[in-house]
């Protein structure tokens, strides 16, 4: 089979047996976890991460060479773990799937090398992938169908966006998106502050289940005036993470100790708030009924309960895939992969290149 001839649903599998469902390898490598999934249409087969975070930890943030370094030592043996996991030869594969943007430029050239390889290797068709549209996706490993229209809430520590998808294989319409900060690299940043190590996100949800979330009324930023009027569907935390850092250093210096919980509490309570108000607001605006939500951040306890609540205030459906689907991995590029095939786009070329601030317009590069 050429790399070049898109695959139908019902395509041919290696042994020449029809199969009902192509057989996706996903390459996900855009930031610090080098993912391998494989899926078999909706069907998740083997979701294989490894993570250099540790390697991160005492720079407070993932350095990028570090990153691309643990990239190239883990690509091998987490396809080979992916392989095993799902039981299937490399052979057996009948796409393959890559995240080439948005990310690190150097982190998701190794990831691209690595699928060209197996691209030529393999004699397969090749699909370099947008890392938001992965994470819209990925929800349908879990839940099925993505319903059309959504609007998707991506929160991670890379990315802040607000999308609107109607066939997520054609295109994702922008809303909003940060104009600073990311909503997990404000958690990372404060939770710093407080005390707590990278990636501070899960520190900061738990300090936060003991502390008072009205005990500090922080600013949320974007949300009122003519800022919201200018940046209705954007967000923006920097001045959060100043007013945190001001109020913190306020009680050092009057030599008071700083109640970490109620901090954190306040903190992730005015996150949430601004993150879960504007998703609504999408929804309503758009008339659009589910919202996703997806990222490392959509894993915080208190943003998924803020979000069922206020959502079902509005009569909107909330999807959010389990913790390990939202975070970065392979099975989402597999999984936006096997979407591609199964609606016959056309893939990538072969001198495919990573674009590092990849437009979210663009699902297949
Ligand atoms: O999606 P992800 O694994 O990687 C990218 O950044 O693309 O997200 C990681 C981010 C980190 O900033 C981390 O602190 C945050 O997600 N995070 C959380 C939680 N779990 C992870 N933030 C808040 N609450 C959590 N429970
Ligand atoms: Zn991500």
């Amino acid at each position: 089979m050429s790399r070049r001839e898109v695959l139908a649903p019902g395509g041919f599998g290696n042994n020449g047996a029809v199969t009902d469902e192509p057989l996706v390898l996903g390459i996900e490598t855009s930031c610090d976890e080098t993912g391998v999934g494989i899926v078999r249409g909706k069907t998740l087969l083997a979701d294989a991460i490894a993570s250099s975070v540790d390697e991160h930890v005492r720079f407070g943030g993932v350095v990028p060479e570090v990153a691309s370094r643990a990239h190239l030592e883990a690509m091998v043996p987490t396809v080979e773990r992916a392989c095993a996991e799902a039981g299937v030869r490399l052979a057996d594969v009948d796409a393959i799937a890559v995240t080439s943007g948005p990310g690190l430029t150097g982190a998701l050239l190794v990831g691209v090398a690595a699928a060209k390889a197996l691209t030529l290797a393999l004699d397969r068709p090749l699909y370099g992938v947008n890392h938001l549209a992965a994470h819209v996706a990925v929800d349908q490993l879990e839940h099925g169908p993505l319903p059309q229209p959504c609007v998707a809430l991506l929160v991670s520590g890379g990315h802040s966006s607000l999308l609107l998808v109607e066939d997520v294989s054609a295109g994702v319409h922008a809303l909003g998106s940060t104009i600073d900060d990311a909503a997990g690299e404000a958690f990372d940043k404060v939770a710093r502050l407080l005390g707590f190590p990278f990636p501070g996100g899960p520190h900061i949800d738990d300090s936060a289940r003991s502390g008072d979330r009205a005990y500090v009324d922080f600013p949320r930023g974007l949300t009122s005036g003519r800022d919201m009027q200018r940046h209705r569907f954007d967000f923006s935390f920097s001045g959060l993470k100043t007013a945190v850092a001001r109020w913190v250093e306020a009680r050092e210096r009057d030599g008071e100790p700083v109640p970490v919980a109620d901090v954190a509490a306040s903190f992730q309570e005015a996150v949430c708030d601004i993150l879960t108000r504007k998703a609504i607001d999408a929804c309503r605006t758009r008339g659009v009924e589910h919202l996703l939500i997806g990222g490392g951040v959509a894993a915080n306890s208190r943003l998924r309960a803020l979000a069922e609540d206020r959502a079902a205030t509005a009569g909107i459906a909330v999807r959010v895939p389990r913790p390990e689907l939202c975070t970065d991995n392979g099975a989402m590029v597999a999984a936006l992969g096997a979407e591609l095939v199964a609606r016959g786009r056309a893939p990538s070329e072969l001198d495919l290149a990573v674009n590092s601030s990849m437009s979210v317009t663009t699902v297949v590069a």
